[in-house]
């Protein structure tokens, strides 16, 4: 498959879309397409879920954006990341916006920790890469943020190697790491299924203060509905690589129209919306 190699977009346009996919199809071996001719755009400070059985290509389309495929896979139509053609720009500066305006949580976040090294001092390297800030500065920061998704022993936390820390405490740290960045853009790849309700639902709020605060633009992929309609502005529906239907939270979930959306609907397991709201 070619790439687009569209040129970049001009600058200073202030109302562009943060994401903008239109007929963008991933291929890992050049025979099947995971993802399958998708069009769809993403406003800043939106938050949008992706939604879809196993296998419909969600996470593909979550590396695509990241420009994370591996080598071999090919991608065709367009797909522009802050108004520019992904395909068109270099390795380089594809490393260089990842790690300026964008985030990533993925569902196991403590497979990326280091397990040699403490919490606190992952945390620290990780925060001196983005930011000028004191020993002092930091580690406020550092106690601040994972207070912030109910770790609330944070120093033992810190002190801890990523080994003695219970895997939704370690997923906690991985999304405190991924807030400390501030991120214009925020992708979330299942990032609370390994957590139980309560848990679930204090950090999808805390995604939500993160838009909120600092206007982060979200897309998250999860297999929940109810935090797919609790958190996102608009809800994007994929089955066999093809987006099946996309509306706003409300609306999809009042009225979908997809005969594959009112399956997935009928499938959620109720969720106590005391416990989210
Ligand atoms: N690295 C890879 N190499 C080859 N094929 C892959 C690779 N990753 C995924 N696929 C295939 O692409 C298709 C879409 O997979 P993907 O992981 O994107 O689905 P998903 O919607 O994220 O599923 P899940 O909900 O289980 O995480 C599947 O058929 C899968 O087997
Ligand atoms: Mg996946």
């Amino acid at each position: 498959m070619k790439k687009a190699g569209l040129p970049p977009a001009a600058p200073g346009e202030e109302t562009m879309a943060i994401l903008e996919i239109e007929n963008y199809s991933i291929s890992y071996d050049g025979l099947k397409s995971a993802v399958d001719n998708v069009s769809f755009s993403v406003e800043k400070g939106e938050i949008i879920s992706i939604v879809g059985e196993s296998g419909s290509g969600k996470s593909t389309l979550l590396h695509g954006i990241l420009g994370l495929l591996p080598r071999a896979a090919g991608s065709r139509g367009t797909l522009k990341v802050f108004g520019r053609e992904l395909s068109a720009m270099s390795e380089k500066e594809q490393r260089t916006m990842r790690g300026e305006k964008m985030a990533i949580i993925f569902q196991d976040t403590g497979r990326y920790m280091n397990p040699i090294s403490r919490i606190g001092r992952q945390f620290s390297q990780y925060l001196k890469v983005h930011r000028n800030l004191s020993p002092e500065q930091m580690h406020e920061m550092e106690v601040d943020l994972l207070q912030r998704v109910h770790l609330t022993d944070a120093e033992r936390v810190l002190n801890s190697y990523p080994f003695e820390l219970s895997g939704g405490m370690r997923q906690r740290v991985g999304i405190a790491m991924a807030m400390a960045l501030q991120p214009e853009l925020l992708l979330a790849d299942e990032p609370t299924s390994a957590l139980d309700v309560t848990i679930q639902a204090q950090i999808v709020r805390q995604l939500m203060e993160l838009r909120s605060k600092y206007g982060t633009t979200i897309i998250v992929v999860t297999h929940n509905m109810g935090v797919a309609s609790y958190m996102s502005d608009r809800i994007v529906v994929m089955k066999d690589g093809h987006v099946v239907e996309t509306a706003p939270a409300e609306e999809l979930i009042s009225h979908p129209k997809d005969a594959y959306t009112k399956a997935l609907l009928e499938a959620i397991i109720e969720l106590d919306d005391e416990r989210l709201a």
